[in-house]
């Protein structure tokens, strides 16, 4: 195996700021060196409990010689809310943060949409930097400044655009990443690779990315992914039309995830609805040898959750997705992979249709 020796920078010029993506291989030791750190008056870095027992002593190394404040963080769904945020706003007073300091998150995507959060907010916004661990971190949520907590009602209800200024993508994290999140960040990799990253859909269809195996194939996969992340964001940062693509699997896989009480995960709930809306996709034109395809790459990385619904409770859960418009649920459809469609009408018998599908499929 060939040693990742290179480092690669992603600058995205987007309508509220510039941010910087930076990908490479034991790289936060650097980060003294890799961000203007001098600039900010206090940094503080929420950084995520779990990360920091197993990664304690290179994050301890990088924050001390920025100067930079730990705070920790026990990231779960139920800690990224509303009522918890108001401890970290108070830290940050605490550590006498001022308009001009940092918050530096180190985590997965719980991590860095909640610290996200704490910095979009606090004393009307402060500079963020992300240094996600986890493949879904890095490829999906640190990337393009959603920031959100959970309320009462529902996730990610309240929350921003908050552009992060720098992206600190150090794969290294990944030899300590459980299989489960591994899983749900390929979700993402795989969705990516059918709305247009034709890159990583290379590698994954010669099946060169593989768990555990952290080499130049899983650098080139992350490299491609973010970058096609990137691409899109630069030209729709506010999510007014082309972004709605990143949606793909996504309505069906909110259903799920909601109607199923969040036991499922959310990789395992978009893997799903991958699958069902590109069922759908089939029905509606799309090459029955492209859905093949599609059904081949998320069974050979074991993707597909043997889960279990009921098919017209989730059809009327669509109904909630926040990207409706006038009460109508609106898909991200594939006329062929690499070519999605946004705003997509989809009658609601062909959707049980695939739901169907889905469960007959998986109770094989
Ligand atoms: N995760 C979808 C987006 O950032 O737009």
């Amino acid at each position: 195996m060939d040693p990742i020796t290179n480092n690669d920078v992603i600058v995205l010029q987007l309508d509220s700021k510039k941010s910087t993506i930076i990908i490479g291989s034991s790289i936060l030791a650097s980060l003294a060196t890799l961000i203007p750190y001098k600039k900010w008056d206090v940094i503080v870095a929420i950084v995520s409990d779990t990360v920091y027992t197993l990664h304690k002593e290179v994050i301890d190394q990088s924050l001390a010689l920025i100067d930079a404040i730990a705070i920790p963080y026990t990231d779960s769904e139920h800690n990224k809310s509303y009522a918890y945020a108001e401890r970290y706003f108070n830290q940050l007073l605490e550590n006498r943060c001022t308009r001009n300091s940092l918050v530096i998150a180190i985590g997965g995507g719980v991590t860095t949409d909640f610290s996200g959060y704490i910095a979009s907010a606090y004393m009307r916004g402060v500079d963020v930097v992300y240094v996600p661990t986890t493949l879904l971190a890095m490829v999906d949520a640190s990337i393009g400044g959603k920031v959100a907590v959970n309320i009462k009602a529902g996730k990610n209800i309240v929350g921003y655009f908050h552009q992060p200024d720098y992206i600190i993508i150090d794969i290294e994290f990944l030899q300590t990443l459980p299989r489960s999140e591994w899983r749900c960040g390929m979700s993402e990799v795989v969705k990516h690779a059918l709305i247009g990253d034709s890159s990583t859909l290379t590698l994954l269809l010669n099946k060169e990315i593989q768990y555990g195996r952290i080499d130049n194939s899983l650098y080139n996969c992350i490299n491609s992914s973010v970058r096609f992340k990137a691409s899109v964001v630069e030209k729709d940062e506010f999510e007014k039309n082309i972004r709605a693509i990143l949606n793909f699997g996504h309505t069906v896989g909110h259903a799920i995830e909601s109607l199923l009480e969040y036991t499922v995960s959310h990789g395992d709930a978009v893997a799903a609805g991958i699958l069902i809306e590109s069922y759908i996709s089939m029905k509606e034109g799309m090459p029955k040898a492209d859905f093949d395809c599609i059904r081949d790459i998320i069974s050979a990385y074991n993707l597909l959750p043997s889960i279990s619904f009921d098919s017209y409770k989730i059809v009327n859960h669509m109904m909630y997705d926040k990207k409706n418009i006038k009460g109508k649920t609106r898909f991200v459809l594939l006329e062929s992979i690499g070519k999605p469609q946004i705003g997509c009408e989809v009658n609601d018998a062909l959707v049980k249709e695939a739901l169907n599908f889905y469960l007959t499929m998986v109770s094989k």
